[in-house]
């Protein structure tokens, strides 16, 4: 089977097409630090076989986190990183004989900024779509020089990601965080607004400084939202009735090609306010099974315009027990170099494991698509799986759904 099939990104191996899509756990310390849950988390996924493991989103700097649990890397914190990355292939080494490809997500949280537990908006542009009832409120737009600002930003968290033994570092542009909210940032003036060239400006230059600050064995990649799910003028990848139009995907696709960037992490949508769309559950307004085809068609159509990029399509965790099988057939048919789980890793972290041990998924593991993650993340909690991981999430979940 092609999934368990070895692949070369930029001269790095990858043991296998399962990748562990990034996933907060929202349970860092204030100082951005690996908290215990945080611990447990990632060597449970160490265990799970993964070709690549994609760290979650972790900031770049402390205005722009989006709790304040999530991650941060530091100087006063490199170390811990450090130690948790050598576990994890210490373990993973003794269990399968490789290691996973470790990637950092770096990330500004732009219009969903909490560092203090409340939201500070630091956003591209005014949207009404996403500030429906709220036009009252004080929503900063980050002024060109401090975008400046941002590309040094990402390169020294890059080098401290080196420094802790990540392979590589992602240019976080999706989900409606500041860089995909730069994507759609027609109306804005100025050098960061209006053209495609000006729209992607903060994002590229940013990945170019990322580049330059790192030795070229470590991979530069990116999490890219080709759709968001709104129509144009208010998110990107749509036309103004929000049918998909990958035009402009495409062009940043061929942006990244020519520097060399190989590995691309396909998502789309929008978790905020149409998560049907980003994580297809069950009980949404449409079929969760409407918004995985939504996103392999998106993800083949953009692997098969570029077909030596090696691009991961996301949002499979919704096929259950079929989701090996299924993430097969989208390799052989060529929809997309490697296949994401994300919900399935808090629920099932050993689901590859059963399924090269057994052939199959145990069906009393699997994620049932509740949604339960992202509702103890809303709240304002740490994120886990309340129900395959009871012991120590059903209480946090009762917990925060009682306040
Ligand atoms: C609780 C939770 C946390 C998430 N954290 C991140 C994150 O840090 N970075 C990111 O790019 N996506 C994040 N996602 C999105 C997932 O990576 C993934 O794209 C999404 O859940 C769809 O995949 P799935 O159907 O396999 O769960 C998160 C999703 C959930 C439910």
């Amino acid at each position: 089977m092609i999934i368990n099939e070895a692949l070369t990104v930029n001269g790095r191996t990858v043991n296998n097409r399962i990748v562990f899509q990034p996933m907060e756990g929202c349970d860092g310390t204030a100082d951005g630090n690996i908290g215990e849950l945080t611990q447990r988390r990632y060597m449970r996924f160490a265990e799970g076989g993964a070709g690549i493991i994609w760290f979650e989103a972790t900031a770049v700097c402390k205005n722009g986190r989006a709790n304040p649990r999530q991650l941060y890397l530091t100087e006063q914190n490199v170390d811990t990183y450090k130690n948790l990355l050598q576990n994890m292939r210490s373990v993973s080494l003794e269990k399968f004989g490789y290691t996973p490809l470790m990637i950092l997500q770096m990330t500004h949280s732009g219009r969903y900024s909490k560092p203090n537990g409340t939201p500070e908006p630091i956003v591209a542009y005014r949207n009404p779509l996403y500030e429906k009832g709220k036009e009252d409120l004080s929503y900063q737009s980050i002024t060109d020089e401090e975008c400046d600002a941002l590309p040094e930003m990402f390169a020294h968290t890059a080098q401290l990601a080196e420094k802790a033994g990540f392979d590589g570092v992602d240019v976080k542009c999706c989900h409606g965080y500041l860089f995909d909210e730069f994507l759609s940032a027609y109306d804005r003036k100025g050098k960061y607004g209006g053209s495609f060239e000006n729209r992607t400006r903060l994002y590229l230059n940013c990945i170019d400084a990322v580049k330059n600050a790192l030795p070229d064995t470590m991979l530069v990649t990116t999490r890219l939202s080709a759709y968001d799910g709104f129509p144009y003028p208010f998110g990107f990848g749509a036309s103004e009735q929000k049918e998909i139009d990958l035009t402009e995907a495409e062009k940043i696709l061929a942006e990244l090609q020519k520097r060399n960037i190989e590995l691309v992490n396909i998502t789309i949508g929008n978790p905020y306010l149409i998560p049907h769309i980003n994580r297809p559950f069950v009980g949404g307004p449409e079929n969760g099974e409407i918004g995985v085809q939504r996103a392999v068609k998106i993800t083949g159509e953009l692997q098969k315009a570029f077909p030596t990029l090696k691009l991961i399509l996301s949002a499979l965790s919704f096929k259950g027990a079929d989701a090996i099988n299924f993430a097969e057939k989208r390799l052989e048919n060529g929809d997309c170099s490697l296949v994401g789980f994300g919900r399935m890793t808090f629920a099932y972290p050993d689901f590859y494991c059963d399924f090269l041990e057994n052939g199959s998924l145990d069906t009393n593991k699997l994620c049932v698509k509740c949604g339960n993650c992202s509702k103890m993340m809303r709240a304002g909690g740490v994120a886990g799986c309340p129900i395959r991981d009871k012991e120590i999430y059903l209480p946090l979940y009762k917990k925060y759904m009682e306040k």
